[in-house]
């Protein structure tokens, strides 16, 4: 199974080619990924297929609060565990950071994504209606960042 890497800016044309997971409405263009690959605060965490990339994740750090602001999966490679490593690692990296929580918005409707984030320890906090639109609502869930040595699901799995 790939490694989690940090990504650099040689991987953009690869994460926008992962953008094509995502309703189209909802696909993050090319300068909002060079953001998040440039921004001091931000850790943008892949693993590498052949050729390419599988899988991607971005965070970004603020005080004590590590936001989750993407992951995605390419449609071959789901269901193998990739985004749990990606979260794992996104968790280790928030913990270097000195966070204590993780907060991330999903569509409300994404059953995959509820299902990923429940399988590692999120859980809900708010709702945002509209968010995404129309009807469109958001689910904010958060999850603790354990200090060291207290792992807890989800985190530090292999990579
Ligand atoms: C959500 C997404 C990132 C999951 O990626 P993935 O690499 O397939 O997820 P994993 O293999 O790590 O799955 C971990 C757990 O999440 C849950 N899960 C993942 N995909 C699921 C699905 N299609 N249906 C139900 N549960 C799912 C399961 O609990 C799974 O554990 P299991 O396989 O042991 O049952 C992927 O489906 C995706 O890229 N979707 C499109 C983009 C998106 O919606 N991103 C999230 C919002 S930013």
């Amino acid at each position: 199974m790939s490694d989690v890497r940090v990504a650099v800016m040689e991987d953009l044309a690869d994460l926008m080619l992962l953008e094509a997971s995502f309703p189209e409405a909802q696909r993050w263009s090319e300068s909002s990924w060079r953001e998040e690959l440039m921004g001091p605060r931000q850790q943008v965490l892949v693993c590498d297929g052949r050729p390419g990339l599988e899988a991607a994740a971005t965070f970004s750090v603020s005080g004590n609060v590590v936001d989750l602001h993407r992951i995605v999966t390419s449609a071959p490679a789901q269901r193998r565990g990739l985004a749990r490593r990606l979260v794992g690692a996104g968790i280790v990296w928030a913990r270097e950071m000195g966070a204590n929580r993780m907060l991330l918005e999903v569509e409300a409707t994404n059953a995959p994504a509820l299902s990923l984030y429940g399988s590692v320890c999120f859980h809900r906090i708010s709702e945002r209606r509209d968010y995404y639109g129309p009807g469109a609502h958001a689910v904010v869930l958060e999850r603790e960042i354990p200090a060291a040595g207290m792992a807890t699901v989800g985190e530090g799995e292999p990579t």
